[in-house]
């Protein structure tokens, strides 16, 4: 098939020509814009998942709906042992922007810009490295307000900060919504603080939500934060797609190029992609380039897939692996041995010391090193799993 008019997008973020089994999500997100819009209590959502089941591409398309309904929205991604200020900042300046320049009260407008800049001038100097210094300013003119948002608490300033966003958007009858992907990555401190001004926020009924993506620990994460953060927020998990779903991703786009697939050659892709959405557009676009004639053939898809496997190697799996420490991937190879017996689950750290004939405490450096990549994350206590799904597979196939 023409590879110019190949539909599929396998990579990190890449918006699919389909996105397939979110309904649900969506129109729950739109009934808590206009809940929220309007003064009415509601929880945001919080997403959580393993790689590559389409958090950030779910995220950006609940962003969208906040946009078509004219909010203010703006994201960041969070980074380990980075400052939530800095980046938090940014993002509200972009949600600003978007309603400022459609309120008819430019003085109104100027304060809440001084107390943002206010707020990100609380950024300590070694945070500030790498971000240009205009990305610090809201408005050259506006000088920063004293006294508001700047008292270097980041849950007070939070929430200084965001009910005069939120006023502000409220005076347009719309609200603001920020969003954070990676957001396992927040130090715990700094998500407590979050969940604080969240917190009163929706105690107070104005208009802003913020919306998380992140790693399947995320949830554990949140409510160790605070106790109070399981009601804070809905808890969405992205997983893989069912059959049906995984099928409509391939062939909706597929149709809009006259193009469809025989069921046995669906049966064969659904067996090679466990329905994970990245799969589902790896091998679908290895197909398309490999198949002659439509409908596309099981023989087309088997052709393929080795071509698939060696981009998921490079792109997918190797991207990750190549960030581990020789003892991170001693530790990691571990797991995938180990994994073998437990259906690539979770595998409790003790099977592991003793697989590397090692003591369990000698080994928590590489543990929370691989944590800290976002390669691994505890499932529950005592038990480490991948977060990338099928990486237990491809180290056993790395041999
Ligand atoms: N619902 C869906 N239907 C079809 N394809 C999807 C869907 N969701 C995501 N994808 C595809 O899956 C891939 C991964 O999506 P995305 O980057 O959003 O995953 P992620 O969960 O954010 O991964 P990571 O944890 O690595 O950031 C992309 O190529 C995207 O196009
Ligand atoms: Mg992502």
């Amino acid at each position: 098939m023409d590879p110019v008019r190949n539909p599929y997008a396998p990579g990190a973020g890449q918006r699919p020509p389909e996105l397939a089994g979110r309904d649900r999500q969506l129109s729950q997100f739109q009934v808590t814009l206009e809940r929220v819009a309007a003064g009415r209590p509601d929880r945001s959502m919080v997403l959580s998942g393993l790689r590559g089941v389409g958090k950030t591409v779910l995220l950006n398309a609940l962003r969208g709906l906040a946009v078509q309904r004219a909010w203010g929205t703006g994201k960041l991604e969070a980074r380990p042992d980075q400052s939530l200020r800095l980046p938090l900042a940014q993002a509200v300046h972009a949600a600003v922007r978007e309603v400022a320049h459609r309120h008819r009260d430019p003085e109104r407008v100027d304060e809440v810009a001084g107390v943002l800049k206010a707020f990100a001038l609380r950024t300590r100097p070694e945070e500030r490295k790498g971000s240009r210094p205009a990305l610090l300013m809201v408005g050259p003119d506006v000088p920063a307000t004293r006294g508001r948002a700047d008292s270097g608490d980041l849950e007070l300033d939070l929430l200084e900060l965001f009910t005069d966003v939120a006023e502000l958007a409220r005076d347009l009858g719309v609200g603001v919504a920020v969003f954070v992907d990676e957001m396992q990555d927040v130090s715990s401190g700094e998500l407590g603080a979050l969940c604080g001004a969240c917190h009163e926020i929706s105690q107070q009924g104005a208009p802003l939500v913020v919306v998380g993506a992140g790693l399947p620990h995320l949830p554990v994460a949140l409510a160790a934060s605070r106790s109070y953060a399981e009601r804070l927020f809905r808890y969405v998990v992205v997983d893989r797609l069912p059959r049906e779903m995984a099928d409509r991703a391939l062939l909706l786009p597929a149709g809009t190029e006259d193009v469809t697939y025989a069921p046995d050659a669906l049966d064969e892709l659904y067996t090679l992609t466990d329905g994970y959405p990245y799969f589902v557009q790896a091998y679908g676009k290895a197909t398309w380039d490999s198949a002659l004639t439509s409908p596309i053939q099981p023989s087309d898809v088997r052709q393929a897939a080795p071509e698939a496997e060696a981009e998921l190697a490079v792109g997918f799996f190797g991207a990750r692996y190549d960030r581990a420490t020789p003892a991170e991937r001693d530790y990691m190879r571990a797991m995938a041995d180990l994994g073998v017996r437990h259906d690539d689950g979770a595998v409790t750290t003790a099977e592991i010391a003793r697989a590397l004939a090692r003591r369990p405490q000698s080994l928590s450096p590489a543990r929370d090193g691989l944590i800290k990549k976002g390669l691994v994350y505890s499932s529950e206590r005592g038990a480490v799993a991948f977060t990338v799904p099928h990486f237990g597979k491809f180290l056993r196939s790395q041999r």
